[in-house]
């Protein structure tokens, strides 16, 4: 970083309210678990849990500098700063063919592709929360991580019912905050179905150029979201 940018990026947290890190707010600076001194089992102990969680985000978004990405990307760092171990699947970026509705896999058996998802296959069914992010594309989740979400026929049987927990974040360029609605009925309903429990979720309104969600108080919150875990 040039002496220029540095300027610019330490006017622009001031003017936000933003520390000087991507993701938070909050002062890491002050936080033995965040600059190291505290180690993993250290953390995990302080919030009462044995053992990491395995999480499994699904990021929807084709934009690699975008918004959901960064979302992504910040949740990820909370949640690995509170100790847990993370999968991160980029839908967009993966060959994952869309389910046909062959039935040959019955609900719970081999898919007749064997491409991206079979990896993530084995990670979801061990998954003890799964992340959810995604643009909001026409009111709905991109088509890039309903295609996944979709493939999730074949291991139906195995992540019904489950144990498991899950987080939702979203972006879209509208500031209406009923324009969300849609889509979080529609998570919503997918976690009931298959029996999780919902976590938390940050939705982002009125973000549409990628990385715009930087200027908002939303990346901080997806990183609080992975760190309370
Ligand atoms: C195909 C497509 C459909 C979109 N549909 C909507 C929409 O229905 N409502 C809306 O507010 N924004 C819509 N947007 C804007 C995106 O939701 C917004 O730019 C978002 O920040 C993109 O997230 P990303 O940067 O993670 O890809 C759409 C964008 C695209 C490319």
């Amino acid at each position: 970083m040039d002496r220029r940018d540095f300027i610019q990026k330490i006017f622009s947290a001031a003017a936000t309210g933003m520390a000087l890190t991507a993701c938070s707010k909050t002062s890491k600076a002050q936080s033995a678990e965040s600059n190291g001194s505290e180690s993993k089992t250290d953390t995990l102990q302080r919030k009462g849990r044995t053992k990491p969680m395995k999480i499994v985000v699904l990021a929807g978004s084709p934009r690699k500098n975008g918004n959901t990405h960064l979302m992504a990307s910040c949740f990820i760092e909370g949640a690995k700063e509170a100790g847990h171990d993370i999968y991160r699947f980029d839908c967009a970026h993966k060959e994952v063919s869309p389910c046909i509705g062959c039935n040959h896999c019955n609900m719970n058996g081999p898919c007749i592709y064997d491409d991206d998802f079979s990896e993530l296959r084995t990670k979801l069914i061990e998954a003890d929360l799964v992340a959810f992010v995604s643009p909001m594309y026409y009111f709905g989740f991109s088509a890039q991580l309903k295609r996944v979400i979709d493939r999730f026929y074949a291991i139906n049987g195995q992540i019904k019912g489950a144990s498991k927990k899950a987080v939702f974040m979203m972006a879209y360029a509208d500031t209406a905050k009923s324009e969300a609605e849609a889509m979080t009925l529609h998570y919503k309903t997918l976690i009931r179905y298959l029996g999780w429990q919902d976590v938390g979720m940050v939705i982002a309104p009125g973000v549409w150029t990628a990385g715009s969600v930087k200027n908002t108080k939303y990346l901080d919150e997806a990183y609080q979201l992975g760190k309370k875990l």
